[in-house]
């Protein structure tokens, strides 16, 4: 029997190599994705997210363009589980460095959180005044997402091409080229979780 690798790193860099974006199931395990998920609750509980804004600095609050809660990384305390899938993320970071010689320098990581009714319109990832973002990782924190919930990704490979729609399933990493691709949040219909960031150039 032929055992895939958990996380399939081989395979995430070819298609990072080759289209430029990458969907990978399994990229953590489903106990450290519920351990995940409880730290990411336990955080909102004691009021550390607050609602995302727009724009580099996420300084302008618009709910009509996105409307979850983010706290980032750097402003928590850390527990096991996000310790541990930020270690996961940092061997990305430097396997495909090693391999893509993307130059990602380091890494700008939020838990977000939509709540019920939550989206975020069809955007670019890259600032127009900021281009040191690179490489978007999003993480999936949602055990038994149904079709009902709502709150695809939907993502465009071609800007002018049909589009594909990505359930937010836990454990599932979307990668891709921060500059390149167009992609939206459809309404989520329940709490609908995820680390997500962006690894930077200098
Ligand atoms: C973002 C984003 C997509 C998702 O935070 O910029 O596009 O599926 N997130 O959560
Ligand atoms: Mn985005």
């Amino acid at each position: 029997m032929i055992r895939r690798a958990t996380p399939d790193i081989p395979a995430i860099l070819e298609a990072l190599a080759g289209p430029g974006w990458c969907v990978a199931s399994g990229f953590l395990e489903r106990d450290h994705v519920a351990a995940l998920a409880a730290e990411c609750r336990q955080a909102h509980a004691a009021g550390a997210f607050h609602p995302a804004g727009v724009g580099r600095g996420q300084s302008a609050r618009r709910e009509e363009i996105r409307g979850d809660h983010v706290v980032w990384v750097d402003d928590l305390e850390r527990g096991p589980a996000l310790g541990a899938a930020l270690d996961r993320l940092e061997d990305l970071r430097q396997v495909v460095n090693r391999t893509l010689f993307l130059g990602l320098f380091d890494a700008e990581l939020h838990f977000a959180l939509y709540p019920p009714g939550a989206g975020y319109q069809r955007h670019l990832d890259r600032f127009r005044d900021d281009d040191r973002r690179t490489l978007t990782t999003i993480l999936y924190l949602n055990a038994d997402w149904q079709a009902e919930d709502g709150g695809l990704l939907r993502f465009w490979p071609e800007a002018d091409g049909p589009h594909l729609d990505i359930p937010p399933l836990g454990g599932t990493l979307v990668t891709f080229l921060s500059d390149r691709f167009w992609h939206e949040v459809l309404p989520a219909h329940r709490e609908r979780l995820s680390l997500t960031g962006w690894f930077r150039r200098r």
